[in-house]
């Protein structure tokens, strides 16, 4: 069983990124054999910075790890390191037409048909597909938002296994029951979002024990009486239950019962949180004191998953028709 994700390194990593993705990629680790991605060449579809693209991948490896990827259980890598996943990615757009990738909502709600977005901003799913069919991966844990890639990585696999023989394994996509679309703290119309500049919308993995307590207790909700779990009419406090329940299990109707005001559920998610949080903060920090460490790892993490990429590679392109030396 085959397992592979990966996040972008655009930012700091919040708390839908972790309730949404990573800590099923700490579980899967233990089942089989994981493949975990910093997409750092997802990040050039957007304006880049090169010092803070630098910053954030490291940042964005060292969080990983802090939040229990083992890089001697999983392979953990940086996306460009590995030569595979951009060749495959011209090999995917080369079998996606036009019209499925005008389809990703994503880009549409990024895009939004300016003449100057990147090219690589619409061409993003097929390089996404590559990533996880270069491992012949089985799952993909992934939030709810990437949804419609991965059905999009399904059909080309499909497609291309049908015009040039079977090559590729159909990835499943593995979507949590709770946390899988974490919302913004402030507009909980929003998901939690690496790109919204509201301080207080997101709970960033690196905040301090005041930074998490002060966002929850800001957390917008409503004026109606008592405390319910009514994700139509109540998205803040939903939200709210929600994320306490990625963080103890109990299901978020359950958890309202046991309260009847705001101000006491609030205080105790915020001190869950902190229970959960703090620990990946301290060791985050631990880990970007040793930065040669970082790099050997980083270096380690490249040549396993290029064995394995540069394999599934060779046959993409001995089928096509290319010649393969
Ligand atoms: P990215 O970097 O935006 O997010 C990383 C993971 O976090 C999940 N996530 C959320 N989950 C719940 N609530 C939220 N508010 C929330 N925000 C983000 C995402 O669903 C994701 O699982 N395209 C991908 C990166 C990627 C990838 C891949 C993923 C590139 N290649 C191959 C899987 C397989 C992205 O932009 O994720």
């Amino acid at each position: 069983m085959r397992v592979l994700s990966g996040i972008q390194p655009t930012g700091m990593a919040h708390i839908g990124n972790y309730y949404g993705a990573i800590v099923n990629w700490v579980r899967e680790q233990e089942e089989g054999e994981s493949f975990y991605c910093v997409v750092d060449l997802h990040a050039l579809t957007i304006e880049v910075d090169p010092k803070e693209l630098q910053k954030g991948t490291l940042e964005t490896f060292a969080t990983l790890i802090a939040c229990g990827i083992d890089p001697n259980k999983s392979t953990l890598f940086v996306q460009s390191h590995v030569a595979a996943h951009p060749m495959l990615g011209w090999i995917m757009e080369c079998t996606a037409s036009m019209g499925e990738l005008n389809r990703m909502t994503q880009f549409k709600d990024k895009g939004r048909g300016s003449e100057s977005v990147k090219a690589g901003l619409f061409t993003y799913p097929a390089l996404m597909a590559a990533d996880i069919l270069a491992y012949q991966a089985d799952r993909v844990p992934v939030g709810e938002d990437q949804k419609q890639h991965l059905e999009l990585a399904r059909d080309l696999a499909n497609r291309f296994n049908r015009l040039y023989g079977e090559t590729f394994k159909v990835p499943e996509p593995q979507i949590p029951a709770v946390g899988a679309r974490v919302m913004d703290l402030t507009d909980p119309t929003k998901k939690m979002s690496k790109s919204s500049k509201v301080m207080n919308s997101k709970i960033y993995i690196t905040d301090s024990d005041k930074e998490i307590q002060k966002k929850i207790s800001r957390a917008v909700t409503d004026t109606y009486e008592g405390v319910a779990y009514d994700p139509e009419n109540r998205l803040g406090v939903a939200n709210l239950l929600e994320i306490f329940s990625a963080i103890t299990h109990e299901r978020p109707e359950i958890i309202a019962e046991k309260y009847s005001a705001y101000g006491p559920l609030k205080k105790d998610i915020g001190e869950a949180l902190v229970a959960q949080i703090g620990p990946i903060r301290d060791r985050f920090n631990e880990l970007l004191d040793d930065k040669a460490e970082l790099f050997a790892l980083m270096q380690k993490g490249a040549s396993r998953a290029s064995e394995v990429a540069e394999e599934t590679s060779r046959s993409a392109r001995r089928a096509m028709g290319l010649v393969v030396i």
